[in-house]
């Protein structure tokens, strides 16, 4: 692995190595982008398979929270946290000890929740720094509830490109994942009179939430293959790879879940099987808009707003990406990479 070629054919700004001696924390601090503004990114604490592997992830996520700032107009740029999950670290004091590396940054970096980052370990966080986000009353909010309606709000526009008018009561929407953001998103297509289909692996939070619902409860593996008009990843990523595709039974695939394509040739073969997949990066952004907003601007965009937001730009890239016969991911990446170059070489 050659981590200053890779910063470099990518454009990286800074990559941080993490190690701190009184926890035990390790890990890693990429900043892909500041050319429009602080770097935004969570933090991810998960368990790698090695240290190249965490390393690898971090820039990945980082370089794509660029494209999502971009694509989205926000005055922000790409980070992200790595931190490796081990036996043996003291997390409460592992948190507080990379909030203050991140105080140090002073201000170039903003660290948000993401996977095994939740509300007790930004508490932990912010107690050291201002440039986290605040799980508290003193925080953004709703944070999950702007992601999905932003959902909501894309998955209406992708209809509506396809149809031309949208009817929710003849729409079958099966919703994978039903935590924060698969929970909020089915309720809002339950109150439209759509007919939704849930799932989850916790099979108890699965009966809540049917039982909360009223909706259709589905095994997880059936998820892939059941025959619906959108299909909602909204748990893992990596949902659709080689063995996957050809088992979809949908005509959109839009959901909360980053990465949900392999690689971006998968967006190519289901743009080839007539399958409209409308790019995590763009319809999953309403979180990081409020951040950005209530962290940049002092204000708290409201949801609906983000929704709105979120709807137009799904919206653009669709109707871009049926003019010129391309998958919207494709499209969608073109569109933010574009807008990068033109901020770091305006002179072009
Ligand atoms: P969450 O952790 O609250 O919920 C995820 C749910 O998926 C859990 O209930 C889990 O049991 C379930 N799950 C895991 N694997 C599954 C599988 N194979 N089949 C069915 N269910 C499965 O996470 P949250 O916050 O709702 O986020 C969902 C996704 O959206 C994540 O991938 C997250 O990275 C992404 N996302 C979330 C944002 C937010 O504002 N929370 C913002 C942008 C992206």
């Amino acid at each position: 692995m050659h981590l200053l070629d890779a910063m470099t054919r990518e454009g990286f700004e800074e990559v941080i190595a993490l190690h701190d001696r009184g926890s035990g924390l390790r890990g890693w601090i990429a900043i892909h982008d500041t050319s429009a503004g602080p770097a935004f990114g969570g933090i991810r604490r998960f368990t790698y398979r090695s240290e190249a592997e965490a390393m690898m992830d971090c820039l990945r996520l980082s370089r794509a929270m660029t494209d999502k700032c971009q694509l989205a107009r926000l005055p922000a740029g790409g980070g992200k946290v790595v931190l490796l999950d081990e036996p043996g670290v003291d997390w409460d004091r592992a948190y507080a000890a990379l909030g203050r590396k991140v105080e140090a940054m002073g201000g170039r970096f903003y660290a948000g929740p993401d996977v095994g980052t939740g509300q007790q370990e930004l508490a932990s966080l912010v107690g050291e720094t201002r440039f986290a986000t605040d799980p508290g009353p003193k925080g953004p909010g709703e944070l999950e509830g702007c992601t999905a309606e932003g959902v909501f709000r894309g998955m209406e526009a992708a209809l509506q490109h396809l149809d031309g008018k949208l009817d929710w009561s003849t729409q079958k929407v099966v919703v994978q994942g039903l935590g924060a953001v698969g929970r909020m998103l089915a309720k809002r297509l339950v109150e439209q009179g759509a007919q939704v289909v849930g799932s989850d692996v916790d099979t108890d939070r699965l009966e809540a939430v049917v039982a909360e619902l009223g909706i259709e409860g589905l095994d997880s593996t059936e998820v892939l293959h059941h025959p619906c008009d959108v299909l909602a990843p909204c748990a893992m990523g990596g949902l659709i790879h080689d063995l996957t595709l050809e088992r979809l039974n949908t005509r959109v695939v839009a959901g909360a879940a980053n990465n949900v394509l392999a690689r971006t040739l998968h967006g190519d073969r289901l743009h080839d099987l007539g399958v409209l997949y409308v790019p995590d990066f763009v319809i999953n952004s309403g979180a990081l808009i409020r951040g950005t907003v209530f962290h940049l601007e002092g204000r708290r965009e409201s949801v609906s707003a983000i929704g709105t937001r979120v709807g137009t730009m799904v919206r653009e890239v669709l109707e871009e990406a049926s003019r010129l016969d391309a998958a919207p991911t494709r499209v969608a990446r073109r569109l933010a990479r574009q807008r990068l170059k033109e901020l770091r070489d305006p002179a072009e």
